[in-house]
């Protein structure tokens, strides 16, 4: 059964803190579990950015897959690997370069946006211009089929989508498409290769959609090799073998993770805890949290309301708490502090498991780097397909 393939990947930035692990990792969790996933650290993506200033990309990025498998991210489940570590994506991004029109990068909006937003940085570069194509490269040089992302980067995996329309359309077939054709056909067993044919007639001689779909499906039933696959899906239908595959996207909900300010968290605002802070300066961090200004003294009642911390009881604390929680603010009943150490207690608990998956890594470097080294094989391995077909369809030879 042929199951869809999930991709994404991640800018090193950093510590990543609680609103990374409610919003996207936690989702990466539930992902591998369903879909066969590819996630990596995007190191060529800081360079966009960060190209005055790169010397600490590096250690991000060894630090970020810690955060990863501390998150419960599953090296047995899912691909992990560098961006920088797999070279054929910068081999796609330029033979795709060839190919894009300079106005479909300029108006990928956040191509304005991220030059204002960053206005003193000189983004007026070549990199920074091409890099939703780098991220199209990303995406179609493993044929992905889902990508997570947030609601910022749709526009980026629409472009992508428009992008590999336009490369089937110019480069069409792969050159001896008949011949492998005919060659996947004799591998299977004869009333397999009947059903399909017969399907094939009757869709394109007498327009029977049911019967293209019905074959569609016995396609994804059938132990193929994912290119044959859709060389015969293209067979059926009468058009060649997509060369690059159209990807859909999954949205990642927000995370409605509040920093510490009562504000989204993010480290911008500086208002974050890290997935791995340590539990002294996570107390610290709560109790000195602000609450609602109106609770001066101890006595002043308070309403839950306008408290940045009621909004981490919402994350951290069962319904009981909660209401504990609410009564004893409003009729001052407890004091602030008491009222933040449930907050405390859950915090320290969900990190518990994170601090000690991440330790393992930390005394034994040798297994994450054979982690990644193993993800680097397998990604160089998919993306080798994929850039035999493109560098035939553009003419160029594999060597
Ligand atoms: N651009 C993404 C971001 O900034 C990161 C990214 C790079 C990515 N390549 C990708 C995400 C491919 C999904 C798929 O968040
Ligand atoms: Fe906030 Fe709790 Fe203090 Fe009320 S008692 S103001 S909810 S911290």
């Amino acid at each position: 059964m042929y199951a869809e393939r999930v991709l994404s990947g991640m800018r090193p930035t950093g510590a990543l803190h609680l609103g990374h692990y409610h919003g996207v990792l936690k989702n990466w969790v539930k992902l591998q579990n369903e879909y066969p996933c590819l996630f990596f650290v995007a190191d060529w993506h800081a360079l966009t950015t960060q190209y005055d200033d790169p010397q600490s990309i590096e250690q991000s990025s060894w630090n970020m897959l810690i955060d990863w498998l501390a998150a419960g991210v599953d090296p047995e489940r899912a691909t992990l690997f560098i961006q920088s570590q797999v070279p054929e994506h910068a081999e796609l991004h330029l033979l795709m370069s060839m190919m894009t029109p300079l106005g479909w990068l300029e108006r990928v909006p956040t191509y304005k946006d991220q030059q204002e937003k960053l206005a003193g940085k000189d983004l007026t570069t070549y990199g920074f211009l091409g890099y939703p194509l780098l991220m199209s490269a990303d995406i179609l040089i493993y044929r992905a089929d889902k990508v997570p992302v947030g609601e910022d980067q749709i526009p980026h995996v629409e472009f992508t989508r428009e992008l590999a329309r336009r490369f089937n359309h110019m480069y069409g077939r792969e050159p001896g498409f008949e011949e492998k054709v005919e060659a996947a056909l004799a591998r299977l067993n004869s009333k397999n290769r009947r059903s399909l044919k017969d399907a094939r007639t009757r869709f394109q001689q007498n327009g029977e959609r049911e019967a293209l779909a019905r074959a569609k499906a016995l396609l994804g039933e059938l132990d193929l090799a994912a290119d044959d696959r859709e060389r015969l899906a293209g067979w059926l239908e009468g058009t060649g073998k997509t060369i690059l595959v159209e990807p859909g996207y999954l949205l990642t909900e927000e995370s409605k993770m509040t920093g510490l300010d009562g504000e989204k968290m993010s480290k911008s605002y500086g208002n974050t805890i890290a997935l791995r802070e340590s539990a002294e300066s996570v107390t610290k961090k709560i109790r000195t949290m602000p609450t609602d200004p109106s609770r001066i003294r101890r006595n002043d009642p308070g309403e839950p309301d306008r408290c940045p911390v009621w909004q981490l009881h919402q994350v951290y604390s069962d319904a009981a708490t909660k209401e504990w929680a609410q009564q004893g603010c409003r009729s001052a009943g407890i004091g602030c502090l008491d009222c933040k150490q449930p907050v405390i207690d859950g915090i320290l608990r969900e990190q518990g498991p994170m601090r000690e998956r991440a330790q393992i890594y930390l005394d034994h470097p040798a297994l994450l780097r054979d982690i990644v080294a193993a993800g680097r094989d397998k990604a160089r391995q998919l993306a080798g397909e994929t850039m035999r077909d493109v560098r035939a369809a553009m003419g160029l030879t594999s060597g």
